[in-house]
């Protein structure tokens, strides 16, 4: 018999006294790690490829351009070619940081300390501290050298807006990379230049910010700036020079951080990415400083996003915005789950474990590296995602090998895909942790202890660790047992059941141990629903840890089925295992349209999932049903009819559209984002047509909207005045205009342009499609 686990002391040793856990811990170093063969570890090869089929000069050559030096290669496209260049050679440098420490690749150290050398030189050349690539657009459209917009923000000319400052897109973000990357290289291996070109680095921004007065800085700070004041918390680490750690408090945007100082929730409609660096940074000066607030906020943060604005594979967001919390049912789209939001909150999870370990945290790392960081790289292709859709029958979409897209997500995606081994294993006092079940060798080398850990979970229910080697036998090994296993997990040592107790989510093990024992953890991998967060008639099923997802088929077919539901009082009774090497069920009878078949979420890279279900009894069901077909026929309708749809207010869709204005500025309105234009102003983009006699141009407006007057033209010729006046109180509306064919005729695309008449605005426009 083994023993059953469970985060209350278990009434059968209720008697024993349960042993302390450390108050702090720290993560193995990931050079002490090496992985085995499984998915982990395939993944990690498959991106070192990736990286070595990288150009560092290529990445190099804006820095040597705008240094005054010849670049050695061609300019990579993508973002790469637009004003956020550089930020790609930010995440590489911290990739190959990894990559050295995680496999112990020399290339990797070499291609990072030519990288270093590169960026002295630039550095040298341009003689005040500054290093960049990033750019500035010109009013014709030429990207040119970013720096320049730096004297102006000290003159007090600060045009900032979410994205862009000065004509820059999100300048501060890249610059934030830069000081990553070197600071990285810094400490894994000492070397004194890195830390020499960003002290340089720092010494220059620093400059910049002293220029303002705490109004401009807000100003400045409106736009995205990454985690900066982390690079210069970290600066401060590790040169202990204070000077850093005051321009680290500095860079404090109070409309999003005060209320979470304040404990308030006021995260919808703010950019989700954009802020959780912001607290990691706020966690970093809490680690060095020991103020109460910073960590209290970052806490708080924590709280509010894993548990009411997260998604079941742990990713958040919708169209990269939060949204209302708890409302995660009205936002299955197919923008959700960016993965550099995912790569953000497991660092932050990181640092909170960190100052006190806790089984929670790592039930939430764990969920969110294995179902959302683990399908954002594809490893046929070493592609990575941007967006994971939660909509059902949305493919994903990998960047392709040799494009050259640099999105945000390549640089966070080949970061993440370099280290899967560095949160295993933690260390506090005489306790080892183990928290992820990867298979992996470690050194524990405090207390002269390597170990295996062997298991196929999340597969197979069986993990094992064995002591490969003991120095100094007494120690306390501290298994986590996820809260999904609550009274059900089984613990024994060389065979034998152990009375571990369950503390803050662990079974601790406190003996002296020798070389060979063996532990052995059992978890009960059985199917269960999750609930969206707010909606409990949308669930999600799980087995374990693994998020399981229906099997729409393959992402290059078209998805022309309806979205399925889940019938029935006890529907994963009817959940039939099939046998295969990797969990997988078929349903008999309870899911409709019909029959399905379940397999693990992250790994349908080249297929369409469905996660969330809506439920229904069999009665709900047929009353519900008529109306629920409909209304799927009728979005499916929408969407088949639609050419093209324009997202306004969004970035990306914005880029993607080629949208162009003056006096023009997003807006969010009851979780939708739009995009407006005062007096004076404009917005144009462009929209894809197909031949046809009937378009039709729809735009969604907010019905309670009053005396606006605006134009909308379509490649010059007004299509109509439109006014807007209370007209549907409440609610969003849709508007058609139809087009005359010959506005359309023989082309591919038409220009779409808004100008508000005199003293209105253009709308709000909440989207538009033709
Ligand atoms: O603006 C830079 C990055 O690009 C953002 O952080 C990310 O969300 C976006 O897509
Ligand atoms: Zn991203």
């Amino acid at each position: 018999a083994a023993l059953a686990i469970s985060s209350i002391p278990l009434k059968g040793f209720a008697a024993v006294i349960a042993p302390k856990l450390p108050i702090k811990a720290k993560p193995l170093p990931l050079s002490d790690v090496r992985l085995t063969a499984s998915d982990y570890a395939t993944a990690v090869e498959v991106n070192v490829d990736y990286l070595m089929s990288l150009s560092p000069d290529r990445f190099l050559h804006n820095f040597r351009k705008y240094a005054g030096l010849e670049p050695k290669a061609p300019i990579y496209g993508g973002w790469e070619s637009d004003t956020i260049a550089g930020h790609t050679l930010g995440h590489y440098m911290t990739a190959l940081v990894l990559a050295w420490q995680q496999t112990g690749n020399p290339e990797c150290r070499r291609r990072a300390d030519y990288i270093v050398d590169e960026l002295a030189l630039c550095q040298a050349q341009r003689s005040d501290g500054y290093i960049g690539a990033l750019g500035r657009k010109t009013k014709d459209g030429k990207v040119v050298d970013g720096q320049e917009i730096f004297p102006e923000v000290m003159r007090g000319e600060i045009k900032s807006g979410g994205f862009d400052l000065n004509g820059s897109w999100s300048p501060l973000y890249t610059v934030h990379k830069y000081f990553a990357g070197l600071l990285d290289i810094h400490s894994a291996w000492g070397n004194a230049k890195a830390l020499e070109v960003v002290i340089g680095l720092g010494g220059y921004f620093e400059k910049v910010f002293a220029a303002l007065d705490d109004k401009q800085m807000q100003e400045l700070l409106g736009c995205e700036y990454g985690g900066l004041n982390e690079s210069y918390a970290e600066l401060y680490a590790q040169t202990g020079d204070l000077r850093w750690l005051k321009v680290a408090e500095r860079i404090y945007d109070k409309r999003v951080l005060d209320p979470l100082v304040a404990q308030e929730d006021k995260l919808s409609n703010f950019h989700a990415n954009t802020q959780v660096p912001k607290l990691i940074g706020l966690a970093r000066i809490h680690e060095l400083t020991g103020k109460d607030e910073p960590g209290r906020a970052a806490r708080f943060f924590w709280e509010r996003v894993t548990q009411h604005h997260s998604y079941v594979i742990g990713g958040n967001a919708d169209r990269e915005y939060f949204f209302e919390p708890d409302n995660i049912a009205l936002h299955l789209t197919e923008s959700t789950c960016e993965h550099c939001n995912t790569y953000n909150m497991l660092k932050l999870t990181r640092q909170l474990y960190s100052w006190q370990p806790d089984g929670a945290l790592f039930d939430y790392y764990e969920r969110a590296h294995l179902n959302h960081v683990m399908s954002a790289q594809n490893p046929h292709t070493g592609g990575f995602t941007y967006m994971t859709p939660m909509m059902s029958g949305a493919p994903r979409g990998y960047s392709q090998p040799g494009e050259e897209a640099f999105w945000c997500c390549v640089g966070s995606g080949m970061e993440s895909h370099s280290k899967h081994g560095d949160s295993i294993y933690w260390q506090g006092d005489d306790t080892l942790f183990v928290n992820l079940f990867i298979p992996s060798k470690a050194e524990w080398k405090a207390k002269g202890v390597a170990l295996t850990l062997a298991t196929e979970y999340p597969f197979k229910p069986e993990v094992g660790v064995t002591l490969d080697s003991v120095n100094n036998g007494k120690f306390t090994l501290a298994l986590r047992i996820p809260a999904w296993a609550k009274d059900r997990a089984l613990v024994s040592v060389n065979g034998a059941p152990v009375p571990a107790n369950a503390v803050n989510g662990y079974a601790v093990i406190d003996r002296r141990w020798k070389k060979g024992d063996t532990i052995a953890l059992t978890l009960p991998l059985d199917l269960r629903f999750e609930a969206a967060a707010g909606s409990q008639d949308v669930v999600a099923v799980l087995r374990g840890p693994l998020v399981m997802a229906a099997d729409l088929g393959p992402a290059e077919m078209e998805f022309t089925g309806v979205e399925p539901a889940m019938v029935g009082d006890n529907p994963l009774a009817a959940f039939a295992p099939i046998v295969s090497d990797r969990p997988r069920f078929q349903t008999r009878g309870v899911t409709r349209p019909g029959d399905l078949n379940f397999v693990p979420f992250y790994s349908q890279y080249d297929r369409r999932s469905a996660v969330y279900f809506k439920r229904f009894s069999e009665a709900g069901w047929k009353s519900e049903e008529a109306s629920f077909l409909a209304e799927q026929a009728r979005q499916k309708d929408i969407a088949a009819r639609s050419i093209d749809v324009m997202h306004l207010g969004e970035m990306q869709p914005e880029r993607d559209h080629n949208l162009t204005s003056e006096i023009s500025y997003p807006v969010s309105y009851r979780g939708r984002n739009g995009r407006d234009a005062r007096s004076g102003g404009y917005f144009e983009f462009t929209m894809k047509v197909k031949p046809g006699p009937l378009l039709l141009l729809q735009a969604t407006y907010w019905g309670s909207e009053r005396s606006r007057v605006f134009d909308i033209f379509v490649d010059g010729t007004k299509v109509v005045t439109q006014k807007l006046d209370n007209d549907t109180p409440g609610k969003f509306m849709d508007v058609d205009y139809p087009l005359p064919e010959a506005l359309t005729k023989g082309k591919t695309a038409v220009k779409v342009r808004v100008v508000p008449h005199d003293r209105s605005s253009a709308g709000p426009i909440f989207g538009m499609r033709l």
